[in-house]
């Protein structure tokens, strides 16, 4: 009976001195589980008279009630007091600004493109898309170059195979829709070409074109000024003017480069954007269309200008470099 008491007092002490359910976990499985000090005290009622065998397992049976009793109480304080703990540490701070997704949008330069493409389209116009690696003869031979021509200097190419360059000009689709279609016709295309150019704020190796062209009787510069006339107003305002200058190259004559300029842009100045000429009879014969019956313009410009003048950014290498604090003043 008095060790009854005595395990009682230290189970008693123990609860006293837990400060949490994990302690109190320890104390049943120390006293009260099945190998627990007063679970073994069960084990000496063998020594006892048949006489004190009742008494003094009723008591054990009091005191471990009793025992487990406090237990549960001490448990059921502590549990409130872990939860708020627990409460505390995993609290969320609902008045805090919340995180707002990254949406994704269209590339400014996609955005031009779909402009672009909407005006040549309304201009009756049809998109032709051709390949960035492009066989040597559409790139230059179709295109009225001679073998060896310096004009090619202009135009420094990477070379994939002796067959196949990255295109640098989308001038190199002319030769692809003149052995498909026939006169009269109107096409355009918009994409990426390149050239072994040193990069600076408006050359890079990577830049995109914008090339169009139709063929038809009686075609003349006053069509090309017309056309070229109504899409610089589509992508700049009304208020844009067109002005051509001589120049050379092998797949037109005359030849031209043309300028813009608006009163909005750049204080007035005029902006060289591309070529632009009457497609060489040598072109139109060599893909049996009549040169006295049939005549046609063409002209090609940097599509990467556009967004540029447009929204007055004056390093092209930003279309490039994916940077987001740039992408996303483009809505
Ligand atoms: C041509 O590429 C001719 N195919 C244009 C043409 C088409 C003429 C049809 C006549 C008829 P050019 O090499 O000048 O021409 O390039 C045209 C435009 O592309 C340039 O005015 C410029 O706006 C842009 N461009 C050329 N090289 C680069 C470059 N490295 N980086 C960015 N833009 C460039």
């Amino acid at each position: 009976m008095e060790e009854i008491q005595r395990v009682e007092r230290q189970v008693e002490e123990a609860i006293g001195q837990a400060t949490s359910t994990l302690d109190l976990r320890e104390i049943e499985l120390k006293f009260l589980g099945k190998s627990g000090e007063l679970t073994g005290l069960m084990r000496g009622i063998g020594k006892l008279s048949p006489e004190e065998r009742p008494s003094f397992g009723a008591a054990l049976n009091e005191a471990k009630d009793r025992l487990q009793a406090l237990l549960d109480s001490r448990a059921a304080e502590f549990k409130s007091g872990e939860r708020s703990a627990q409460f505390a540490a995993e609290k969320i701070d609902p008045t805090l600004p919340g995180r707002i997704p990254r949406a994704g949008r269209e590339h400014v330069l996609q955005q031009a493109f779909n402009n672009i493409k909407r005006a040549m389209g309304s201009m009756g116009f049809v998109y032709y898309d051709g390949p960035e690696l492009e066989h040597f003869k559409y790139n230059f031979d179709a295109l009225n170059y001679p073998p060896d021509h310096p004009a090619m200097d202009a135009q420094d190419t990477f070379y994939v195979t002796d067959d196949l360059v990255l295109r640098t000009q989308c001038t190199a689709i002319q030769g692809r829709v003149f052995e498909e279609v026939k006169p009269p016709f109107r096409y355009f295309t918009v994409g990426r070409t390149y050239r072994n150019e040193a990069v600076d704020r408006t050359h890079s190796h990577t830049f995109h074109q914008i090339d169009v062209f139709m063929v038809d009787e009686g075609i003349s510069m006053a069509h090309l000024k017309g056309t070229l006339g109504a899409f610089a107003r589509e992508m700049f305002g009304d208020d844009v003017k067109v002005r051509f200058r001589p120049d050379f190259f092998p797949f037109v004559e005359p030849g031209v480069d043309y300028a813009i300029s608006s009163p909005k842009l750049f204080n007035g100045k005029w902006v060289e954007l591309g070529g632009a000429g009457l497609i060489h009879p040598n072109i139109l014969e060599r893909y049996g269309i009549d040169s006295e019956r049939y005549s046609g313009f063409a002209f090609g410009l940097g599509a990467d200008r556009i967004p540029m003048m447009a929204y007055g950014i004056d390093d092209l290498r930003n279309f490039l470099e994916n940077d987001f604090r740039f992408l996303e003043q483009f809505a």
